[in-house]
């Protein structure tokens, strides 16, 4: 019995979802080769797209039906004709090119979930958070290391590791001076180029800043002032309407860039001009079993609301158990993901 459409993109997720925290600047894929109704190989879609077409056209692919979750790019669509398949299985839609056979949009929800980014029109914008069960950051006193155990700090490199850029507030640079990299233990993943922006419109972020040290222009601090001289990280763009940083064109800049996931990881002050802004997809809070106390630093500062509906609306996607705490994912009612 062959395998049926559904049953083979099925697999070409599963295979393509293993590239998501190595593909993090191109939409993740995975190309399966199926000849008589059997797999004849798989092609792994890192660190781009072209790459997986690519791989499997060099095995000959003559008659053969090819499964892929995201449609062959422009490099890759003449050498594709010139291999003459049978058939194209494809998750999007496709105008196809020559006489080829094709089936599209199979499993079309869930292709479109592993690449979020095609259907959001920018980078899925998604932000962590961790909190004590009263609701606060850190003692009244600052001390914040640690709210959370071990398996949720461990976890939260997971959402790094998928991440094409990490984005923080100039407050977390100089309260925590943290690395801001990926530290899951896989070099492969750990070794993936990740931009890490610094929201600061008076560049206060200092030289010497840890996240700085073997930056390898991997590092931007986004202010509003003229950048300081010999500091080529410093970029000056234009505010918005508040005269801050723009978070739009944050996000709009990262999503030209090709950047398909993006994790803000900051302090109650950016956290709040985040959920105000109306970009928020995806929101992850870890819930510590632990009390700061009523002084303690809240989670993010939001005006004073008037009702008790507020902005953004967002409904629980997923809650488990990360070791000894909690993790609550919200998705944005509006977002066209998940
Ligand atoms: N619990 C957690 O999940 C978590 C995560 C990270 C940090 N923290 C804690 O948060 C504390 C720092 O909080 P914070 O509120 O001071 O820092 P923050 O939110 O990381 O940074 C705030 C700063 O970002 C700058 N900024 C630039 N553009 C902005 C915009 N559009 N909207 C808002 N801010 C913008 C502002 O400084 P300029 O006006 O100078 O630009 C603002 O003061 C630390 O104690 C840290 O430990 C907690």
């Amino acid at each position: 019995m062959s395998l049926s459409d559904e049953v083979l993109m099925a697999r070409a997720l599963r295979l393509a979802e293993a590239c998501r925290q190595q593909c993090v600047m191109a939409p993740r894929t995975a190309v399966l080769v199926v000849r008589d109704g059997e797999v004849e190989s798989e092609h792994l879609g890192v660190p781009n797209p072209e790459q997986a077409w690519a791989n499997a056209l060099a095995g000959g692919v003559e008659g053969a039906t090819l499964v892929s979750p995201v449609a062959p790019p422009l490099g890759v669509q003449d050498q594709l004709m010139a291999s003459a398949p049978a058939r194209l299985v494809l998750g999007q839609g496709w105008r196809g090119v020559g006489r080829l056979e094709l089936a599209t949009e199979v499993l079309q929800q869930s292709c479109a979930r592993l690449n979020p980014a095609a259907g959001l029109g920018r980078p899925l914008v998604r932000m962590k958070l961790a909190m004590s069960v009263d609701g606060r950051t850190a003692l009244a006193n600052g001390i914040s290391k640690w709210i959370t155990g071990e398996a949720a700090r461990a976890d939260v490199q997971n959402w790094r590791a998928r991440s094409a850029a990490l984005v923080t507030g100039v407050g977390t640079v100089l309260a925590d001076d943290p690395r801001l990299t990926v530290r899951t233990g896989s070099a492969e993943v750990d070794g993936v180029r990740r931009q890490r922006i610094v929201l600061d419109s008076g560049f206060r972020t200092p030289a010497t800043a840890t996240l700085l040290q073997d930056a390898q222009g991997t590092v931007e601090i986004w202010g509003l002032e003229s950048p300081p001289a010999g500091r080529p990280e410093c970029r000056a763009v234009s505010p918005d309407a508040d005269g801050r940083v723009s978070l739009a064109a944050v996000v709009s800049d990262l999503g030209d860039r090709g950047c398909q996931e993006i994790l803000f990881e900051c302090g109650a002050e950016l956290a709040g001009a985040v959920l105000k802004s109306g970009l928020l997809d995806e929101l992850v809070v870890y819930i510590a079993p632990k009390f700061l106390g009523h002084r303690g630093r809240a989670l993010v500062i939001l005006p004073d609301y008037a009702e008790v509906a507020s902005e953004p609306e967002m409904v629980l996607a997923d809650s488990r158990k990360v070791g000894e705490d909690i993790r609550l994912i919200f998705r944005s009612r509006d977002t066209t993901y998940g």
